[in-house]
Parts: structure tokens; sequence; C-alpha cells
């Protein structure tokens, strides 16, 4: 695989937009937008710099074939066409996830049983080898089939274990966001990158580790394998040269404040720790502080990024209101100048905030949320 592929980037549905935005960042060609995700044109070495510098990506897929799928033996007979041997070793260890809608072959555990056996049956006429075959974290080649309306995609996924996984974080903490979420809350935004970054709900610290390495213009996965590494054409040259670029562009800024606050202090030692982890405990003010009571310093112009907590048993979101609405308060009395974007499942939560602004919808996980961001006049 040397010359351009199609790829496509997963992301939460309502990221898109922030996702291409990121693609035409690192100048990455033929961009367009489609639910869940984003798809493009990149060469193996644009691959590597994509899984590398992407923040709201799940997951990057690199096509291989696209063909008429009206049942389970054309499936066979075209995965069994396409030249695994370029990418899978004779020993190597391949993986198929399917995905299937609104077609004949309606079973995507026999459509990925299909395609096993037609990797596996070319391999060993090939080279007389059985591949094995493995869980996501120990496969050499993860396949993905996606199949609509009898057509077939099969791409190779590039990234192997999910991109939100940077690296930088050594605790669980409660209910924390993806760090992908945690990115697309900060971009979406619009954060000048300069004015301080302010969660006081920051539970393990996500908004502000993402947020800090936003500002740095740190790149997610600098340090982190990826799949693309275990195939068997991939170019280490091509990797290290990205990784290299990325480390280049990191912009250490003293003077950046990341504001933390939560009432429990394991939460607070936990942000402490990330932050620190990340490389940015030089920019962090977190302290043990209750939102009900939050003081905006003067003049701060904050950007306030936060999702606080929403509530999943009975009655809790009675008990959350007046959180909420008491947050709510403070920031209308001492916020002046801050602008606030905020991430709730309960519209009755977002209504005690008591601020206008534009709503949009964002899903955490299979949770729908929603997004509300606001001047504080
Ligand atoms: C949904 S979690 C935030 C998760 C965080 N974004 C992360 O990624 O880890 C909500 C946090 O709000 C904190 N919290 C709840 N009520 C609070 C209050 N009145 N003042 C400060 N923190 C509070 C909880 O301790 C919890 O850590």
């Amino acid at each position: 695989m040397s010359a351009a592929s199609t790829c496509f980037a997963t992301c939460a549905p309502g990221l898109e937009g922030v996702l291409h935005a990121e693609l035409k960042g690192l100048k990455i060609g033929l961009i367009e937008r489609q639910v869940g995700g984003v798809r493009f044109q990149a060469s193996p070495r644009e691959v590597a710099r994509v899984n590398i510098g992407l923040r709201t990506a799940n997951r990057v897929l690199v096509r291989v074939a696209r063909f008429d799928c009206p049942d389970e033996d054309a499936l066979y007979a075209a995965a069994r066409e396409i030249p695994w041997e370029t990418w899978l070793a004779p020993d190597g260890c391949v993986r198929v996830d399917a995905q299937v809608r609104d077609s004949r072959l309606d079973h995507s555990r026999y459509a990925e049983q299909r395609v096993k056996d037609a990797v596996v049956d070319r391999m060993m006429d090939l080279s007389g080898t059985r591949p094995s075959v493995g869980t996501i974290d120990e496969v050499d080649v993860g396949i993905h089939l996606h199949l609509h309306r009898n057509r077939a995609t099969l791409a190779l996924d590039s990234s192997g274990p999910p991109l939100y996984k940077r690296g930088w974080r050594t605790a669980q903490g409660r209910a924390p966001l993806t760090e992908t979420l945690a990115a697309g809350l900060v971009l979406l935004s619009g954060w000048d990158r300069r004015a301080p970054l302010v969660d006081p709900f920051c539970g393990s610290g996500t908004i502000l580790v993402e947020g800090g390495w936003i500002a740095t213009n740190r790149a997610p996965n600098i340090e982190r394998s990826f799949a693309f590494q275990r195939w068997a054409d991939h170019d280490k040259r091509s990797l290290e040269r990205e990784r290299q670029a990325a480390r280049d562009a990191i912009t250490p800024r003293s003077k950046l404040r990341l504001w933390g606050g939560d009432w429990d202090t394991s939460r607070v030692m936990e942000t402490e720790a990330h932050l620190e982890a990340a490389g940015l405990g030089q920019n962090a003010d977190i302290h043990k502080a209750d939102a009900r009571e939050f003081t905006p310093r003067d003049g701060w112009n904050a950007n306030i990024v936060t999702n606080p907590p929403w509530g999943e048993r009975v009655g809790s979101v009675d008990e959350l209101i007046g959180t909420y609405s008491a947050f709510g308060q403070r920031l209308r009395e001492h916020g002046s100048g801050c602008h606030l974007t905020m991430l709730s499942s309960e519209p009755r939560l977002l209504d005690a905030i008591a601020l206008p602004g534009p709503r949009t919808s964002l899903p955490n996980g299979a949770t729908p949320c929603t997004v509300l961001r606001g001047e504080i006049e």
C-alpha cells in the first residue's frame, strides 16, 4: 500500500464537524464529512500522521475493497481475491469485525466467519501456513467489514486499541469522559487557547489534560503504538518522521492556566496526577472546592468547559437541580466575560443553570447528551 487510499476516521456522532476541521489542520486532502465519521484520502505516511494527531477520532480505517455483495458466496469470493499477504505475515494473527445493515446477508457473525475463511484459505494456498485468529489486543491485522444494502466495504483498522487510549490516564475516576469526547468539547467551545481553561467539576481531569494538550499543540498519540506497525508493509521511517514532526510542533506555554475544582479529595489528587503525567504540571491550578460556591476571579474571562454529574439513580436528578442552579447563579453573579460549554444528559438540569445559549446533541457513549454553550454577560 504505497499510493493514497480511501480512509474513514470514526467519531462520536456530533463531532464530525470538529473531526473534519482536525483533518484539514493536519493537511489531509479530499475530506468528506459523513455520519459517525469523516472520509478522506491518505498515503501510508498520512495514515501515521492522523493516528498520531487526531483528538476526536476513535479509529482510522483504511479501505482495501468495495464491491457488490448479494450473498455469502460473493463475499467469500471477493475477500479471497484481496492480497492480504501485503499486510498479514503467514504466521500472523487476524480478526474480523462486521457491521451488517439492510442486506440479504444479515448475520454479522456469519459474515465475519466467511471473510475469515477467505483470508485463511488464501494464506494457506500461498504459504501453506495458517494465520491465527485473535482478540483486538493481539491481532496483527484487524479487518472491518461494512455491509450496507448489499454493498460491502472491507477495510483495515490502522489504529488497534481505540485512539482515546492516549497513555496519560493512570486512574479511572468516577464516570470520566472519554479523552476523545473531552477534546471534542474543548474544540467545540471555540477557546482562544490563551484564556484560563476552567473545569469546576473536574473529576479525573480529562477536560483539563486534553485542553492543555490542545493549547500546547501536543498531538495526543505521539508515543503510543498503532496496529499498522504490525502490517508486513509497514514503513518504520515514515512513522518516525511523523512522530518527530509532532514532537517538534509542541509549544510549551508557561502562562497557560488549567484551573480545576472538585469537592472530592481523591478526584483532586487524580487530576493533579494526570496533569503531571501529561507534562502539564506547571500549568495546573487544582483545588478542593464546591462548585455551588464557584467564584470566577475578576477579569478572568475564563473558558469554562465541564460535565457536572447528571444523576443516573432515581430521584438523583431532583437532588442535582440544586447544584446546577447554584452553579448557574454563581456564574451569573460573578462570571461576567466567561464562556461556558457544558455537557449534560438531562434537559431539566441544563434548564436549572438558567443561562441562554445554543444547545446541540452529543451522545456520551450510549447516553444521549446535550451541549449548552453561552457567553456570560
Ligand atoms: C461526571 S464527573 C466529571 C468527570 C470528569 N469530566 C472526568 O472526565 O473525569 C462529575 C464530578 O463532579 C464532582 N462534583 C459533584 N458535585 C460537586 C460540587 N458541588 N462541587 C464540586 N464538585 C462536584 C464529582 O465529585 C465528580 O468528580
